[in-house]
């Protein structure tokens, strides 16, 4: 039986609060948070780094006597799904290993990890976008993982780092959708088209500080080289209906509201407002059509999420198996399809939601390559006047 706990723990670090919460399955043996916990927690709020808001979870089994002592890995995770509870509760049940998570924007989890330095915690890092597993990588903070293991056979060398250091896990295409009442499919069929001036006024689109627009910008720079693409850049920012502002949620409910004909988000979240319990989610997504740009050459944008093996991982067996079993049939439906996200693993079924959007042609671009644009892409939006 599980139970969930809440404790608010303030005027800590740097005069921020952190919020800890376990949650915790407690079966007759169960007597409580283990002492590995204590320590985890200890070592946590001895850290100077400023987390606003981090939390931590650990998943215990519901099976008495299938823990095993000592047998932990420390995630540091961006991914804010609650279908990833899923997945570390199999891979315990699985392998003994229980997961303690600490979960924060993946520039907060990326400054902590550096300044825990050789003292960090962590095992294993998780995030989105390959911009972010780049500068993770840039900053030291990942170790190669033994090409004996299995994630080099399992994921597909486009989606994992040439060198070893970070994996993919899922995908997530990024997308042009349309308003269905002033847009007609066929209309526009490529990212370069954005920055068409039939489209002037036209375009909703969200901040250059987005690191997925980044990335679609980095990605551009590999196609089309900086120049062409600063070109585009402006072309697209004269488009504009409005100053950039909100997610990609609020990209695609404008949309459906009629305050623009273009807008460009990622495909799992088509997905979750498609899911979604709310009718409006449901009636917004429907207002908009779907289109996977370029498929007549080099392919639709498609970022991961993925991880690696921290640095100075203090359970680097356990750091590795936690990401091989990502890499399993297993977790991958679930650490996918709970989001809505394409499975890296070939093979593996994908959600029938991503099977009404179609089938497309992938950009097999390395995220290495447009994750290695980020500072340019982000330097070119700038000058473009992309706010
Ligand atoms: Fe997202």
């Amino acid at each position: 039986m599980y139970t969930y706990c809440l404790i608010a723990i303030s005027g800590c670090v740097e005069r921020l609060q952190f919020e800890v919460r376990c949650f915790l399955a407690v079966d007759k043996e169960s007597k409580g948070i283990s002492s590995d916990m204590g320590m985890k927690r200890r070592a946590l709020l001895a850290t100077g780094t400023a987390i606003a808001a981090a939390a931590i979870h650990q998943v215990w089994s519901a099976e008495p006597g299938v823990a095993q002592a000592n047998k932990v890995v420390n995630l540091y995770s961006a991914r804010h799904y609650d279908a990833d509870n899923k997945v570390y509760q199999a891979f315990f049940k699985k392998t003994g290993i229980k997961v303690n998570l600490v979960e924060a924007p993946a520039d907060k989890l990326i400054e902590r990890l550096k300044s825990e330095g050789a003292n960090s915690p962590a095992d294993v890092l998780i995030t989105v976008d390959a911009g972010n597993l780049w500068r993770t990588q840039q900053a030291g903070l990942f170790q190669k993982v033994p090409t004996s293991s299995s994630l080099y056979s399992r994921i597909p060398a486009n989606l994992r780092d040439p060198d070893g250091f970070w994996f993919g896990f899922t995908k997530r295409a990024r997308v042009i959708i349309y308003n269905k009442t002033k847009v007609k499919p066929g209309e526009i069929a490529r990212y370069e088209d954005l920055a068409d001036p039939k489209w002037r006024g036209k375009i909703l689109m969200r901040s250059s500080s987005n690191v997925y627009n980044q990335s679609l910008v980095g990605s551009l720079i590999a196609a089309l080289g900086a120049a062409k693409t600063e070109a585009w850049a402006k072309g697209l920012v004269a488009n504009f209906a409005r100053p950039p502002e909100g997610n990609d949620v609020s990209q695609i409910k404008s949309l459906a509201a009629g305050m623009g004909s273009l807008s460009v988000v990622n495909t799992y979240y088509l997905g979750r407002l498609a899911k979604s319990s709310k009718a409006e989610d449901r009636q917004a997504v429907e207002k908009v059509g779907i289109i996977f740009p370029n498929q007549k050459d080099r392919g639709t944008h498609v970022n991961i999420s993925g991880g690696g093996i921290a640095k100075h991982s203090p359970n680097r067996k356990a750091a590795q198996l936690y990401l091989e079993y990502l890499a399993s049939p297993e977790a991958q439906k679930i650490f996918a399809g709970n989001n809505y996200e394409y499975p890296v693993v070939p093979g593996v079924a994908i959600d029938p939601v991503l099977v009404s959007f179609g089938k497309f042609k992938e950009d097999k671009l390395n995220p290495k390559v447009f994750g290695g644009w980020n500072r340019a892409a982000i330097q070119l939006m700038d000058r473009a006047g992309w706010k």
